[in-house]
């Protein structure tokens, strides 16, 4: 009897096009991709993935292992929570870690927050969708690090899925999550943080344009200031995110064309306008959203077992089924 192995290969799916990039910015120099998300169809079932493909020599280049590492140790664990992306299977070749992802059929929400279409049901829509997907992350003892609406796709019945853990941070389950929520001094610093410090406030500055590369709108002002991420990092973000369905698509602290340093000066000192006609609950939720003190965010201190009741609770979601929420049809699809 001949074994077969069941582990895939590249040659077991036809790599159709490509639908995302991460690229490596070195001194304000682009250079080449880390990693390329394509469409792929298996060749056997003829289902469609996303393949993430990372290049083996410039992640060694780059010293990008973490990244990698954080992102398949955090999508194992996230297995089957709504919401997330699920990572179905790893393999490699040569040159390439290959990672196969559902495939989001409908591209990235941010693609849909500029359309007139998106209105306040739609927000009420995905603001639920997102709070149900960042609630099952945090449970898992995650934290995103980088939600904004880029990684924020839809699937084929343009569900939301939170996407790319690559900046994710897992902490010990053996950590009194409790103690991590609320930990915010800035004296009680890790070795990472340690080590940043040490590098020099320009090549720190550097780093994080390398990190930050288009999505400084939607840091908190804990991590602006060197100090560590929590769970309520992600609860800033989404107040970002939530005010930016509401704006149609335009950031909470800023405009198309400002730089890097005006943003991280208007996050520092929570620099931010409503539009006129800005619903008034929205607003209500976005402002005991975004505080500085990550403490002081609406849901920081709600406890594990009813994480994020007191954000479920707001008169923003009165009307919102949070049991259903995820087998609704789309406000998007007519
Ligand atoms: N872009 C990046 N990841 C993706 C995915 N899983 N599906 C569709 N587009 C993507």
């Amino acid at each position: 009897m001949t074994s077969r192995s069941t582990k895939k290969s590249d040659n077991d799916f036809i790599f159709l096009k490509i639908i995302g990039e991460a690229r490596i910015l070195t001194s304000k120099i682009l250079t080449g991709s880390f990693s390329t998300v394509y469409l792929c169809r298996d060749v056997e079932t003829a289902k469609e993935y996303a393949i993430k493909a990372c290049d083996k020599k410039l992640i060694l280049r780059e010293k990008k292992q973490e990244y990698i590492k954080r992102e398949k140790d955090a999508l194992l664990k996230l297995n089957n929570t709504i919401g997330v992306i699920q990572l179905l299977s790893t393999f490699q070749s040569d040159k390439y870690l290959f990672f196969v992802l559902t495939y989001a059929k409908n591209s990235e929400l941010h693609h849909y927050l500029k359309l007139k279409i998106f209105n306040l049901e739609c927000v009420k829509y995905y603001s639920a969708q997102l709070l149900i997907a960042i609630e099952g992350i945090h449970r898992k003892n995650i934290i995103h690090r980088d939600l904004k609406p880029q990684n924020l796709l839809l699937d084929s019945s343009m569900k939301l899925i939170v996407g790319d853990f690559g900046s994710s941070k897992i902490l010990s389950d053996q950590t009194d999550s409790k103690e991590e929520q609320l930990n915010i001094n800035n004296n009680n610093k890790n070795q990472e943080e340690r080590n940043i410090s040490a590098i020099g406030e320009s090549k720190r500055r550097i780093d994080r344009r390398a990190s930050f590369v288009g999505t400084a709108l939607y840091v908190s002002p804990e991590v602006l200031k060197g100090s560590k991420s929590h769970f309520s990092t992600d609860l800033f973000a989404y107040g970002c995110i939530v005010y930016e369905m509401c704006a149609h698509g335009r950031p909470v602290f800023g405009s198309s064309g400002e730089n890097e340093y005006v943003v991280f000066q208007k996050i520092q000192n929570m620099d931010y306008k409503f539009p006129e006609n800005f619903d008034s609950e929205v607003k209500d939720l976005v402002q005991k959203l975004l505080k500085i003190d990550p403490e002081e965010r609406l849901g920081a201190k709600d406890p594990k077992e009813s994480i994020y009741k007191s954000i479920r609770d707001h008169e923003f979601f009165s009307t919102i089924n949070f049991d259903t929420i995820y087998s609704q049809t789309s406000p998007l699809i007519f």
